[in-house]
């Protein structure tokens, strides 16, 4: 284990601060000193600014306005501030749109959308392209070399996609590349299904979810396309300020762009994080899915610390009930991110505008214009706290376990008729998903989350839920793995098809058959109120599983073919046939879940196996339901957060030795009592540092 370098070189603390928009305030400079003033009040020391100021930059094409950014640059070096500082593509100033309307998008429907709102532009137009190159250019060498800079910002959270006859035009390029002959796209497309048969590329025009190669190839080319797009933002920005780490916002685990591509051609992961902890009983729902996400934009860098870009500190303004935020969550949820590997905390926004529609989000400062505000005082705090941690900067978290999450088997799993869904959307792979996550997050066992690509030797145990779409060579890398003694978790929907959506011909889980030691034969669906059980007896399970439990919404009928049966079917035709199977291999494991049973299923599941396999929990102890812990280090150190995502106080039964919370100060031994939404950061006081 390592540490990391800071993500700003030259300001090895974590990052604080968020979204400010002095183009917003230009003839107010009374409004400005005030920004330098609370700044310095509520502990910030950066601002990510030019987000969406085109319009400011460049008010004419061509007739270029750096004036007001100079200033507010120097000013912030000389406050000991560093920028984060974005390239404006997110949105296209109106003079711009209305000259050169290729830049704004088309609808799959050929309509040319109307210049407003903002994320609206063709990834593909060259024009567009010219003039983020232009803009990019000049802010590269305006500022490349500039003491406030301290990383580059993206355009804006990526998203969406343009069908114009140039986005078109390029896919089809984009396929004939990876395809070389239409024969071989028809064959791969599967297109003698209802006459869609392409004799000529341009035929190629419509995205028709009907033809599932297609669809997974156009997701993948809007992927492309962006990531294109986006290395042409940053090839200036390289050129002129070589060294300067470049980011760009994420948005957690959108589902239209496959983020683990993008991740590549990035320094530094970042993500805007907008959970909704509304003092609802599912608080602690949401706590895991939130922290979920963090192992996800963690692991995109292969373990490197991430910044939270955006977050409210406050209530936002686009739910469908804006609640604020009850006292300590503000604090829970900034050090829950840190948790996890952040090195930062950062809002959205700085300060509320007056006008247009985002006026009533939450902001570090609100209309009233002073400091004298709950929400600016829960800021500070998060400030003086995260001072208090500066020491942690570039620790990283060591899990040794990994959850496969891959974006297009997520697209195809959305996409494929089958499964059961609601309102036209299958929640099945994220709800599984999340089953198999929240028993480890309860444990305090530290989890990455994977693509099928990456490699899997860095872990003891690899969690594959509903591995539907098996891409070449995951196969034998996954039974390389457990040969090497690795242990590895299957379910039911797997090894269906291969990356064309084509299904494996003999027998689920196709690739995958001989490695599970399974057949599975056919897939029964349950209506949600409908259930069936899952039978665990003891006699012949290693694990010691020994109970019934409940389960629904799918089962797998399976064969055991050289896998050892540890549970079965309760009920139904199908009552005794195998639901839960192992097949052993010297020291390695492989269990398949044939259904999705209730949570405690999971739990008790995964903590026989994390005992079985000697895992490390982030604190050796049990949790009381709704608390969290994890595990920072650089290897000598570690930082262990304990955080209760419940509404009443909880105490937690510690390890022996002494320990120190590095929040207040305090020394606990035996016990750690949590407040409400309490969180503590506690290090080893027996161990010498
Ligand atoms: C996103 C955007 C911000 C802002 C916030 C509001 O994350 O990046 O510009 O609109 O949402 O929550
Ligand atoms: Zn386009």
């Amino acid at each position: 284990m390592k540490r990391y370098p800071p993500i700003v070189r030259d300001l090895p603390v974590m990052l604080h601060g968020g979204d400010y928009n002095p183009e917003q305030w230009l003839d107010r400079p009374e409004i400005i000193d005030e920004d330098f003033r609370l700044a310095r009040l509520a502990r910030v020391n950066t601002w990510s600014v030019g987000i969406f100021a085109w319009a400011a930059l460049e008010p004419e094409e061509g007739r270029f306005e750096f004036g007001w950014l100079d200033r507010i640059m120097d000013r912030m070096a000389e406050n000991n501030m560093k920028a984060v500082l974005a390239t404006p593509s997110g949105a296209k100033p109106n003079w711009m749109a209305q000259k050169y309307p290729e830049i704004r998008r088309m609808t799959l429907q050929g309509i040319r959308e109307a210049q407003q709102g903002r994320h609206n532009h063709c990834f593909t137009s060259p024009i567009y392209r010219e003039k983020v190159r232009i803009i990019n250019t000049k802010l590269a060498e305006r500022y490349g070399r500039h003491p406030a800079l301290g990383l580059w910002h993206l355009s804006n959270e990526y998203n969406g996609e343009c069908h114009c006859p140039l986005c078109k035009q390029a896919f089809r390029e984009w396929l004939r590349r990876k395809y070389g002959t239409l024969d071989r796209l028809n064959k791969a497309w599967w297109t003698a299904f209802w006459s869609h048969t392409y004799t000529s590329w341009d035929q190629i025009d419509w995205i028709d979810g009907t033809v599932h190669g297609l669809y997974l190839d156009w997701r993948r080319f809007v992927t492309e396309q962006t990531a294109d797009f986006m290395r042409a933002e940053i090839e200036p920005l390289r050129r002129y300020s070589p060294g300067i780490p470049v980011t760009t916002n994420f948005m957690g685990t959108f589902l239209w762009l496959d983020y683990r591509r993008l991740a590549r051609d990035l320094d530094v992961i970042s993500w805007d994080n907008y959970p909704a902890y509304h003092d609802r009983p599912d608080t602690v729902d949401v706590a895991a899915r939130v922290s979920f996400t963090h192992d996800l934009n963690r692991s995109l860098k292969g373990g490197r610390p991430f910044l939270m870009m955006e977050s409210s500190p406050s209530a936002t303004n686009w739910m469908a009930i804006n609640k604020l935020l009850r006292p300590g969550i503000h604090r829970l949820k900034s050090l829950q991110a840190v948790a996890h590997g952040s090195d930062s905390v950062q809002y959205f926004q700085w300060r509320k505008g007056r006008g247009s529609c985002e006026k009533f989000h939450g902001a570090v400062v609100d209309h009233v214009g002073h400091e004298g505000t709950r929400v600016f005082s829960d800021v500070a705090q998060v400030g003086a706290d995260l001072e208090k941690l500066a020491d942690l900067v570039g620790a990283t978290v060591p899990a040794r376990v990994a959850i496969v999450y891959d974006w297009d088997n997520r697209w195809i799993l959305g996409a494929v008729a089958g499964p059961p869904k609601k309102d036209g959307v299958s929640t099945l792979f994220e709800d599984f998903v999340q089953a198999n996550y929240r028993a480890l997050w309860r444990m305090g066992v530290p989890v990455d989350v994977i693509g099928s690509e990456d490699d899997f030797s860095r872990y003891d145990l690899v969690i594959a839920p509903m591995l539907y779409l098996v891409k070449d060579g995951v196969a034998n890398r996954l039974a390389t793995f457990v040969g090497n003694g690795g242990t590895l978790v299957g379910s039911f929907l797997s090894g269906i098809a291969d990356e064309n959506d084509l299904v494996f011909e003999g027998g689920w889980p196709g690739p995958l058959r001989q490695l599970f030691g399974v057949w599975a034969e056919e897939i029964d669906y349950l209506y949600d109120d409908e259930f069936n059980e899952l039978v665990a007896t003891a006699a012949g399970c290693e694990l010691g599983l020994n109970r019934k439990y409940r389960l629904g919404r799918v089962c797998d009928l399976i064969h055991a073919e050289g896998a050892e049966v540890l549970a079965r079917y309760g009920g139904d035709f199908y009552a005794g046939r195998p639901c839960v199977t192992v097949r052993r291999e010297g020291r390695g494991r492989v269990f398949y879940l044939a259904s999705f049973a209730q949570q405690e299923f999971f739990n008790d599941f995964y903590s026989l196996l994390v005992r079985k396999l000697g895992l490390r929990r982030a604190l050796e102890t049990d949790l009381p339901d709704g608390v969290s812990a994890q595990l920072r280090t650089d290897g000598a150190r570690e930082w262990i957060f304990v955080m209760n995502f419940t509404n009443s106080a909880q105490s937690v039964s510690m390890p022996p030795g002494k320990w120190m919370d590095r929040l207040s100060g305090e020394i606990m031994e035996k016990t750690c009592v949590l407040d409400r939404y309490g969180v503590r950061v506690l290090e080893s006081a027996t161990r010498s540092p």
